[in-house]
């Protein structure tokens, strides 16, 4: 294979980050989270967050997301977020699972962003009927599933229907660092500030092996969130194994580092297939995600060609592009270089 630009999972973790677990495996240490390693990386968060956090390390984005969530809906409320979101797409049915069935309901808008009007309709919906599920959470994607990224105004203004309604609001921030840089903002400016209670602050796609952090601002939803981590099988004895991944991760800047480079990546990736003729950008990236529709043939002379990519669960035509940590630029030119050569080998 040639290159993959199949999901930012692909590649591994970064040197420091596998060195640091290979260290933190030396010698005895507290478990279930009891040792210092751990107590740094909430300081760690702290600081970047500019405020006093708790912190859930747990070992995937699906566990960060639905043990949030779970923390802030009765089993008989509902859950509020975009149609296309993981949540309601890629989780199977752990969302209901961990939250004890509760109900998750798609919310439309351009972009795969939230529509705050449509959002105020629905956090409004048969509330105090019996008969209903209860609108209990919002829960919105920073990066979100097509590869935009809600700006601050676009944040808050989902955060104020939802607070006006009384309902918590989650980021699934699985891609966290690349919309961070994208924006230009701080942490804090992105979550608490703009009326965010629990970001799953996502690191395994952008150098860490399995780990991420549930970040939790407003702590009336820690205690809960401690017993259903353990509950839910995600407080591991071995904490510190995951507890020096993220320290590592937040070390010199690495996440910045990371999440830069897939950033510069992918715009490097949508300029050029902007050029070739055929091809037509579904929503433009604004990290390092790109969705694009391929002229009939183009996708099949690129897989022959040795390419990998996002393919065949979407409409007829359209691939997913993800760049990454690790992704390397000749691979990004020699990708656009063979879209070329498929468009004047057609003329
Ligand atoms: C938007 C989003 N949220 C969450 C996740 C985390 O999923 P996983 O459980 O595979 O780590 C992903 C991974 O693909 C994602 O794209």
């Amino acid at each position: 294979m040639k290159a993959a630009f199949t999901s930012d999972n692909i590649a591994g973790a970064s040197a420091s980050v596998f060195n640091a677990m290979m260290e933190a495996e030396q010698g005895d240490s507290m478990p279930y989270g009891n040792d210092d390693t751990t107590a740094e990386v909430t300081t760690m968060l702290s600081d970047l967050f500019e405020c006093d956090v708790d912190v859930y390390l747990v070992s995937t984005g699906t566990a960060a997301n639905v043990l949030s969530i779970s923390a802030m809906t009765p089993p008989w409320g509902s859950v509020l977020c975009h149609s296309e979101s993981h949540l309601l797409n890629d989780e199977s049915s752990a969302p209901e699972f961990y939250t004890n069935g509760a109900r998750f309901v798609g919310v439309s808008g351009s972009d795969a962003k939230i529509n705050p009007v449509e959002l105020q309709r629905l956090v409004n919906q048969k509330v105090g009927d019996v008969h209903s599920c209860q609108p209990s959470a919002v829960s919105i994607s920073q990066v979100t599933e097509v590869g935009s990224v809600y700006s601050l105004a676009e944040i808050r203004a989902i955060t104020e229907v939802a607070k006006l309604a009384g309902l918590p609001v989650h980021m699934d921030g699985a891609r966290f660092a690349n919309a961070l840089l994208s924006l230009g903002c701080t942490p804090a400016e992105m979550t608490w500030k703009s009326g965010i209670d629990i970001v799953s602050f996502g690191a395994t796609k952008n150098g860490t092996m399995a780990s991420e952090a549930i970040v939790v601002f407003n702590k009336r939803f820690s205690k809960e969130l401690g017993f259903r981590r353990k509950r839910g099988g995600h407080l591991h004895s071995k904490m510190r194994l995951l507890s020096s991944q993220m320290k590592a991760y937040l070390t010199d800047d690495l996440w910045r580092i990371n999440a830069q480079h897939a950033n510069d990546m992918m715009a490097l990736m949508q300029a050029g297939l902007a050029r070739v003729p055929g091809i037509k950008i579904q929503t433009p990236a604004q990290a390092n995600m790109l969705f694009c529709t391929l002229p009939v043939g183009m996708a099949d002379y690129l897989m022959a060609e040795g390419f990998a990519f996002g393919w065949g669960r979407w409409e007829e035509g359209v691939v997913r592009l993800v760049t990454s940590f690790r992704t390397n630029q000749e691979a990004v030119e020699a990708f656009i270089e063979s879209a070329n050569r498929f468009e004047v080998s057609r003329v």
